[in-house]
């Protein structure tokens, strides 16, 4: 049981390698009597690792090429608010496949470790959490992780029977540069990224959904939406319930997609750095404005330079962040990039809007409770006999298609 939950969990490990496709989840009905299952879609959900908005053709850069996935946005709808619930690997993806916030089952920091860092620890994914490959298997899906990004599903004739979403776990990381050239993710107009929770650019991330017949092609909606999201959307589709027991964070996408609804269901959205709630936004439904109130940033290092280059990767707390008193508060609808901090003399709603935020995060946090931590320092401690073993312990060499013997 421990090692099926292990095996489920988010991620394995810290990878700070080049935006890569990494994590791909391939949903795929069984065959039960055809009516009980007609609507229920072939489910693929394919996860980038530190790739930004702005590396994609579809998002608008016009320099990298990337015409599968602009392809799958020419023919579905594309979110251009999508926002991951972390700014690090490890906590989105745990936050992705439980849709909820990833302090809530304890992936997130405690005393200094972000990430997971190898398999061979114990912390992971507590078994009491239901990840939405649970809900499906339970409604006659076989469920697998596999390797690699699409042409298998238009070669047997699946397009049409395929729910397939694209994303990435966070923004682009800027601090993996060699010289001058970018190596990390790129980011667009949007400020910061991977590792910092505030900043757009560390947790706005590509949003595509495709379903040809179903879901329209060619539809953009900018209203803001959650990689938590996925999960109650997925169960949606097919017929599930979510837990009932426990806070969702996430909500169905179903009726935005499908255009049913204009507006998301989320009013507040709370982005975290580790444990701590760097920023808040505010979808206000009557005027559709977007405001964002930082209350911690990271410092920039060097000063002022965009990233903190001089540390690898931005802290959460500590020395390496400023506290604002009062926040600062951005309009994204006028500004994404956040470049111009709002004043009292600049915006007339200045105080209306920190207040009606301010009593959002309140609320927000009464649905806050402790949970054993899976970052502390047992969980993390590297435990040899955890080690994913192809072989028997400690002969973990083998070949790839052998029998598991060394
Ligand atoms: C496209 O992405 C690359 C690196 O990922 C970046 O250097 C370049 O500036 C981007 N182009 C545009 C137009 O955003
Ligand atoms: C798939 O859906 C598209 C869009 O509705 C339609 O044009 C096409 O004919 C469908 N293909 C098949 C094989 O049903
Ligand atoms: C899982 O178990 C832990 C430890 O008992 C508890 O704190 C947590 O609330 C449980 N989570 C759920 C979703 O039931």
């Amino acid at each position: 049981m421990r090692s099926a939950a292990r095996r489920g969990r988010a991620a394995p490990a810290a990878r700070d390698s080049l935006p890569v496709l990494l994590f791909l989840c391939l949903l795929l009905k069984t065959c039960e009597p055809k009516t009980a299952n007609a609507f229920k879609p072939n489910i693929l959900l394919i996860m980038a690792d530190d790739l930004g908005t702005g590396d994609l053709g579809c998002y608008g850069n016009n320099t990298l090429r990337t015409p599968n996935i602009d392809q799958l946005a020419e023919e579905g709808v594309r979110l251009t608010q999508h926002l991951a619930a972390a700014p690090l690997c490890t906590p989105s993806r745990a936050a992705f496949l439980t849709g909820r916030h990833s302090f809530r089952s304890g992936m997130d920091a405690s005393n200094g470790y972000r990430a997971l860092q190898w398999n061979a620890g114990s912390g992971g994914l507590p078994e009491n959490e239901t990840t939405f490959a649970r809900i499906l298997q339970q409604h006659g899906y076989a469920t697998g992780l596999i390797g690699k990004v699409l042409n298998a599903i238009e070669d047997n004739g699946l397009k049409n029977s395929t729910f397939t979403y694209f994303t990435s776990d966070h923004g682009g990381h800027l601090e993996a540069r060699d010289g001058h050239s970018q190596l990390g993710g790129w980011n667009g107009i949007y400020k910061g990224g991977k590792g910092m929770g505030g900043w757009e650019g560390g947790i706005r991330v590509p949003g595509i959904f495709h379903w040809p017949g179903v879901l329209p092609a060619g539809r953009v909606i900018g209203e803001p939406t959650s990689l938590m999201d996925v999960f109650p959307t997925v169960v949606q589709l097919v017929g599930g319930e979510v837990p009932q027991d426990r806070v969702i964070d996430g909500h169905s996408l179903v009726p935005l997609l499908q255009g049913a609804e204009a507006r998301s269901a989320h009013e507040f959205l709370f982005h975290y750095c580790g444990q701590h709630l760097h920023a808040a936004r505010w979808h206000q439904k009557d005027s559709g404005s977007v405001w964002k109130v930082h209350y911690t940033t990271p410092q920039f290092h060097p000063e002022g330079a965009g990233a903190c280059y001089g540390r690898g990767v931005c802290p959460c707390s500590g020395e390496g962040v400023t506290h604002h008193r009062p926040p600062l508060l951005f309009d994204l609808s006028r500004d994404p990039s956040e470049a111009r901090p709002l004043t009292p003399d600049s915006e007339p709603l200045y105080h209306a809007v920190i207040a009606r935020v301010g009593a959002a995060v309140s609320e927000h946090r009464q649905t806050l409770s402790p949970v054993p931590q899976q970052f502390s320092m047992s969980n993390i401690l590297w435990k040899p006999w955890l080690q994913p073993c192809c072989g028997h312990f400690p002969f973990c060499s083998c070949h790839e298609d052998g029998d598991g013997t060394p």
